[in-house]
């Protein structure tokens, strides 16, 4: 109940009477009057009148299934919410979920987690409350070759779901981070369950320094924040919201296009260090050269200093700058 009396808050222009709810819903004036002490306990600033009834003030910054519902405006992404207060890893909630039969497009978020993973085993140290941890599961019905694609997506559908909601313009670090003057505030991890010619499952788990206001010590030079580039801090429901509605229009026309030809020059708009010196740590061998952007299978391809061209699946890029590669 509370997901609908949230929404005819939402809905209303200004103070709507504890009986309209009552009748719209079909429920006790008790039960409203619970749902929003409730909603006021979260953080919602709720106006009492009497005579007059309930006025949404202010929304809370918080990522409750009933809050989501009402930011999620797409067709199948995010329609199946499982919300954590504290979790281990959204990636690995996603992960049980998705064996357990949880629908393609539903998605996994989390306040905290205690056991956040980034990429190679590492681990993804976030503050409680103040970021988006989240994971979609996707079923599709491509072959896994395909699948890698879909970190390439998401980064597209992050920044402009980012940039929609806070004006705020992230470059894309290929192939999952999202980062402002050099400084990282969303990594992307994509894990995949698979036969030889059949998916399972796909696991893309997304996390982004929201409202972060300090980084521990050995993060403080490269890691960054949305608000810390603005200075306002942000509610996460409303970028969540976006980058779903992104997401789902980026992943339509990849399932019509089967590759990602169709977003190779906007790739490259916001890629960093394109046409620029990078180097590129791939397993143990290290390549120095050229970005020369992406191909349509996502690979990243270089000029190297011999001049010969070649093409990378997955690594990681540093940028050149007079203080070295970074
Ligand atoms: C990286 O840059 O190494 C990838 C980081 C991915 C972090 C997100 S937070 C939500 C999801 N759950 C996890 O445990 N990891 C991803």
């Amino acid at each position: 109940m509370k997901k609908e009396v949230l929404k005819l808050l939402k809905e209303s222009d200004g103070f709507l009477s504890g009986q309209s709810i009552c009748d719209e819903l079909s429920v006790s004036r008790t039960a409203v009057w619970k749902v929003i002490h409730q909603l006021k306990e979260e953080g919602y600033q709720i106006e009492a009148v009497r005579n007059k009834g309930y006025y949404l003030a202010e929304t809370a910054d918080v990522i409750t299934e009933a809050e989501l519902l009402c930011c999620i405006k797409g067709s199948w992404c995010g329609h199946n919410i499982y919300y954590y207060r504290e979790t281990d890893s959204t990636n690995v909630r996603a992960k049980y979920l998705a064996e357990e039969g949880a629908v393609h497009g539903s998605l996994v978020i989390a306040d905290a987690q205690s056991c956040g993973r980034g990429r190679r085993g590492r681990a993804w140290v976030t503050d409680p409350g103040t970021g988006i941890w989240m994971s979609l599961i996707l079923k599709p019905e491509f072959s896994p070759t395909t699948a890698s694609m879909l970190t390439l997506i998401a980064a597209l559908a992050v920044r402009r779901g980012i940039r929609e909601s806070t004006g705020i313009k992230l470059e894309i670090k290929w192939p999952n981070d999202l980062t402002y003057k050099g400084r990282k505030l969303c990594g992307i991890l994509t894990e995949m369950s698979a036969e030889m010619d059949h998916i399972h499952y796909v696991v893309v788990g997304i996390g982004i320094n929201v409202n972060t206001s300090e980084f521990p010590k050995e993060l403080s030079d490269k890691a960054g924040s949305l608000k810390l580039i603005s200075g306002t801090g942000y509610k996460r429901s409303l970028i969540v919201g976006e980058i779903l509605k992104e997401f789902e229009s980026y992943y339509q026309r990849f399932l019509e296009s089967g590759d990602l030809s169709p977003f190779v020059e906007e790739y490259h708009t916001y890629l960093t260090g394109y046409l620029e010196p990078i180097k590129v740590l791939h397993g143990n061998r290290e390549y120095e050269g050229i970005e020369l952007g992406i191909v349509p299978s996502g690979e990243l391809k270089l000029r190297l200093e011999d001049g010969k061209e070649t093409t990378i699946s997955s690594g990681e890029v540093s940028i050149r700058t007079e203080a070295g590669y970074l």
